[in-house]
This record gives C-alpha cells, structure tokens and sequence, in this order.
C-alpha cells in the first residue's frame, strides 16, 4: 500500500509540474501506457490469491482513475494555455494603419519605346530585333564602314576579348545592325522600326553608356527623300501631340547613307525648360537618309532595282525632351524615387486612338 501512496505521490506531482503536452503525454504512457507502471500492477492481479485481489484490485483501480482524471485536467489546462499563447502571438491590431505598398509604374524609356511602336505601327512598320553583342561586319562593316574610318573610333565601343576565331564582338554601339540583318532575312518591300539597347563609352548630362535607340528602315522601288522626311515630320507631330512641330533639315554624314541629313526641330529654350512648337532655336532629334547603294549590296539588293531611307534616333533623349528629364544618367540610376516621379501608369498604354501619353 505504502508503494501505492508513493508511486500516485509521484506521479501526482510530476502531471502538476508537466510542462506542456508533449511531457504530459510522455508521463501518461509511464503509467498507464501498455507496459506503464500502473498497467503492469493492473496485470499481476491475475497472480494474485483472491483475498489480495479484493483489496489490491479497488485500489489498484482507484489509483488509475484518479492518475487518468488528473492528467485529463492537465492536458485541458495546457490546451488552454497553448490557445491563449497561439491567440496572442496571432493577435492583430486592426487599428494600425497598413504599410505602405510600394506601386509599380512603366519606366519612361519603355512608355517612349511604346509611343513610338505605337506611331509607327499605325504608319505600316513591323518591329523587328537583332542581338545586343554583335560582330564587326553586322555592327560596322556590311554598313560601309572602312576598316580604318574614323567613325569606328567615334563609337568608342565595348569590345570582349577576341575570340577563339581571333574575332572581337562587341555591344552594339546603334541599331543600325538590325537594318542589315532584316534585309539579309527578307525580302522586300521592307518597312520595319528596330527598338532596343545600345552601348557606347560615353556618360555624361546628355549621354549614358547603355542607352536606346530605334532604328527606321524603308526598302522599296521609287523611295526618295520626300517619303523619309515627310515620314519623319508626321512622326514629330506625332510624338510631341502637337501640330505646330517645325523641322528642318541639315545635310550630315553617315557611312551608311547617301545623301545623309540630321534633323533639328524648332523649340523655344527660354525659362530653362525645352518647349516644342515655339521658340527660335534649334534642337538636333535624329539621324537619316537613302540607305547606300553598297549597304544594299552588302546586304544582297540590287541598288539599280530597290531605293530605301533609314533613320536612327536616341530613345531616351526624345523621352528626357518630351517629358523634362534634366539628367539621361538618373534614368538608369534606379532611384525609386525618380521613377515614382516620372514612370507611368502600367493600365494606360499608349496607343493612336485614346492618346500617346
Ligand atoms: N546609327 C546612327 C547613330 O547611331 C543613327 C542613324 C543615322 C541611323 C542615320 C540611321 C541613319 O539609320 O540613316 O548615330
């Protein structure tokens, strides 16, 4: 008996000082588990003489009760707690205000590349593509660039290391690739714009190593001067929505074109700000002009059977005119706070019937 008062003594005490569920549980199995200390007595009863049995059963019993009713109330009161801890480490205070959730916006250089695909879309153009790192002949050579001419060393171009064919490919330093490999790969007529990245050593207020161009490409029977400017000008107005664009056109050089023009749109520069429509200066936009009988040749076309014109222009810098960007190099600063200050809603996209921006 005595063994009876010590072991429920024991046990008493180790169910009230159980920690949480998983001991509770351990101490449950000891006792009352299939080989527990009490399981094991409620067994030698079958040994015992019947005189025993009648006093050792009720007790042997009566200790399993209470020992099962004490751990039940245990685990009840650990569950309770374990709620009240889960409640609280989940508790929510509706009243705080929500953090705030950071909105994404369209960066300008692609809200320009989509004005732009826009317009010219709606004027017959596909968009086509060609690769970031180029070689020498799609870059410089199939464009009539001689080996020594000095437009090479304009570029000021990434070059890799040579490779294992001793060639040096580099980023592209103009879109103007993507004209020859169009006109390698199709046949014409050809009316394509070619968006994208370029790379050049230069970093300045107007200048930033990778910046985007797009490049314009007609090839045709019968194309002349008078198309590519009135398609530039129709462009401007375009682009800047407003009808009173004035252009002019400056007779240039590029190694891919003949005759070559740049063209300057007329702005008003006063009050620190480019206003388009008025003013008396001049700001110089793009690039262009009939392509050149040997890039044709280059490229597999019979000068004598298909004229064309290209142009070429800086994506970012007609966004930075259009919308007031002092600085191109913030651009590609990823400051989110310069595009929070300039990006453009994702839900309105520009296109020709509702509006470019
Ligand atoms: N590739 C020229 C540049 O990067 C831009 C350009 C000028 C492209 C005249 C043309 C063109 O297609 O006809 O400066």
């Amino acid at each position: 008996m005595t063994d009876l008062a010590s072991l429920e003594a024991e046990l008493a005490a180790a169910v009230t000082g159980a920690a949480d569920l998983a001991a509770l549980d351990a101490i449950r199995v000891a006792a009352l588990g299939k080989t527990g200390s009490i399981s094991n007595m409620l067994k030698s009863l079958g040994s015992m003489s019947p005189d025993e049995r009648k006093t050792a059963g009720p007790a042997i019993n009566g200790l399993r009760d209470r020992i099962a009713a004490l751990i039940a109330e245990k685990k009840a009161a650990l569950e309770a707690l374990a709620l009240e801890a889960q409640l609280a480490s989940e508790r929510l205070d509706l009243t705080l205000p929500a953090p705030p959730r950071r909105k994404g916006s369209v960066h300008p250089t692609m809200q320009v590349f989509d004005e732009l695909t826009a317009i010219f879309a709606e004027m017959g153009f596909a968009v086509a593509e060609g690769p970031d790192i180029e070689d020498d002949f799609h870059n410089f050579t199939s464009l009539n660039f001689t080996p020594k001419h000095p437009a090479r060393e304009m570029h000021d171009s990434f070059f890799f290391q040579p490779n294992d064919a001793g060639e040096r490919m580099l980023l592209r330093t103009h879109t103007s690739p993507v004209q020859v490999r169009t006109m390698m790969s199709q046949k014409p007529p050809i009316r394509i714009v070619a968006p994208g990245r370029t790379y050049r050593k230069d970093s300045d207020q107007t200048h930033s190593p990778m910046f985007h161009q797009i490049e314009g490409l007609v090839i045709d029977r019968d194309i002349h001067m008078g198309h590519l400017k009135w398609t530039l000008e129709t462009f401007c107005r375009r682009f800047f929505e407003t009808e009173a664009v004035v252009t002019r056109f400056r007779p240039h050089h590029f190694p891919f074109t003949e005759p070559s023009a740049e063209m300057d749109v007329q702005c008003d520069r006063s009050g620190g700000s480019i206003k388009i429509g008025e003013g008396s200066d001049w700001l110089e936009i793009l690039g262009g002009g009939m392509v050149h009988p040997t890039v044709l040749r280059n490229c597999g076309l019979d000068p004598d059977e298909w004229q064309g014109f290209a142009f070429g222009l800086g994506i970012d810098r007609l966004g930075a005119l259009k919308y007031g960007m002092p600085d191109l190099r913030d651009m590609f600063s990823g400051d989110v706070r310069w595009i929070d200050h300039y990006g453009f809603s994702a839900f309105a996209a520009p296109n020709p019937a509702t509006g470019l921006s």
